[in-house]
């Protein structure tokens, strides 16, 4: 076998035998076959498709290149959400301590924001004391003791994955379904879950930008879960608009606990709600009330206990930027739209998220949002403030959102959106 052979055979458009995905992907992460090699097929991955027996086989050999969780001795069913990204998307933080309130266990491995995405990782760090990296005995206990733990996933975990994708990161070969579905549904299934709830964004702040893509991309998931023995369901919502109010690591945590006790803003709650409804079906508890542990504050309660399980301080205060600075409405109206790439973007700017992967994030630092699409505004009420450490960030950040990022105008052209698309 050799790679070369199997990068010709892609770019003229054959589908690779099991044996050649088998081969390639141990021997890349083995360091066997050099990254412009892979390169190369990821390349002619994305310009010439996979079929479904390609993507299959290709996820097996990425989860077979590590190891594998088991939480099969848990007296619990496992069920887990992920999200393919998006600006204000806080939905795990809430949602984790929900569904272990309503009776089943959720190990949530969850990664940092890169680029105009933000990260669960990030966003809890601004708790002080609270710890990503937990070795697997740790995560263990926390989720045996609390229902639900959420924390960086081990080198160990789909190793061809971690090397796979920092290389198409930088050889723009991040935008193939095939790629994408079997990255993600690699680490998931490797990580365990009995049960799994995908929310694929669809929008300008999305990977997807068309309902099509986002389609594909979710049925190509469900596929590949599906094939694998984890029952596994699609939401595909919006990502038009930001999620909630607010976009950066300690606003997005404030507007969370806020759900938790019982207010936060309408679509984070929804939302919230129906991915909590979905993920509670697939791990056999149909009748289990999220609305109810939202109310009665058993949700509330678990948060509290998995914060302080990873070391966290749940009354501790969350850090605020020292800078801040407010744009106002010019004319009077309807907010008709407001653009996700471009408030994920400012945020970013202002210090939320990282250029390069070691880069510190100011957990003060991003966007709050004063209206949405549909609200009425006057001419001087406040659209939008930034928040900074760094006043000079503020230029940055106000050409990202440029002239068109909030619209005001008649309320017949306002774009409200429902949350859940499909
Ligand atoms: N997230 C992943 O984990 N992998 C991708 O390829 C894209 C998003």
């Amino acid at each position: 076998m050799d790679a070369i052979t199997i990068i010709r055979a892609k770019r003229d458009g054959a589908a690779l035998t099991p044996e050649q995905i088998d081969w390639i992907v141990a021997a890349y992460t083995r360091g066997d076959v050099a990254d412009e090699q892979m390169s190369a097929l990821a390349m002619a991955i994305l310009l010439n498709g996979m079929d479904r027996a390609e993507i299959a086989r290709w996820t097996a050999a990425m989860i077979a290149s590590g190891e594998r969780m088991d939480f099969s001795g848990l007296p619990l069913p496992t069920a887990d959400k992920h999200s393919t990204g998006g600006v204000g998307d806080k939905i795990t933080l809430p949602l984790a301590p929900l569904v272990a309130a309503c009776g089943a266990a959720v190990p949530q491995l969850s990664g940092r924001g890169l680029g105009h995405t933000g990260g669960t990782l990030d966003k809890l760090e601004s708790i002080p004391g609270w710890r990503a990296r937990l070795s697997g005995d740790e995560m263990l206990a926390v989720l045996r003791d609390t229902g639900a733990v959420i924390c960086a996933a081990g080198e160990g975990l789909a190793p061809a994955d971690r090397k796979l994708y920092a290389l198409r990161d930088v050889t723009g070969t991040v935008e193939s379904i095939p790629l994408i579905a079997s990255s993600i549904m690699s680490k998931k299934i490797a990580e365990g879950t009995g049960a799994l709830v995908l929310d694929v964004k669809v929008g300008s702040g999305a990977f997807m930008k068309t309902l099509a893509d986002a389609r594909e991309l979710a049925a190509t998931m469900v596929e590949i879960g599906t094939d694998h023995g984890v029952r596994t369901v699609a939401l595909l919502t919006d990502m038009a608009t930001p999620l909630g109010l607010t976009a950066g690591n300690a606003l997005e945590v404030r507007e969370a606990v806020e759900v938790l006790a019982g207010g936060g803003p309408r679509d984070v709650v929804e939302l919230t709600l129906a991915l909590a409804r979905e993920m509670l079906d697939a791990a056999g508890l149909p009748d289990a009330d999220p609305a109810r542990a939202l109310a009665d504050g058993s949700a509330m309660d678990r948060w509290r206990r998995m914060i302080a399980a990873q070391g966290g301080d749940p009354d501790a205060p969350l850090p605020r930027a020292a800078e801040r600075h407010t744009v106002t409405a010019s004319e009077s109206g309807v907010v008709t739209a407001l653009d996700a790439y471009a408030v994920g973007l400012a945020a970013w700017r202002l210090g939320a998220g990282r250029a390069r992967k070691e880069d510190p994030v100011q957990a003060g630092a991003g966007v709050e949002l004063h209206a949405k699409p549909g609200d009425e505004v006057t001419a001087g009420s406040p659209l939008l403030t930034l928040h900074t450490d760094t006043e000079e960030r503020f230029g940055p950040a106000l050409a990202a959102l440029g002239d068109g990022a909030v619209r005001v105008g008649p309320a017949a052209e306002a774009a409200v959106r429902p949350i859940v698309l499909d």
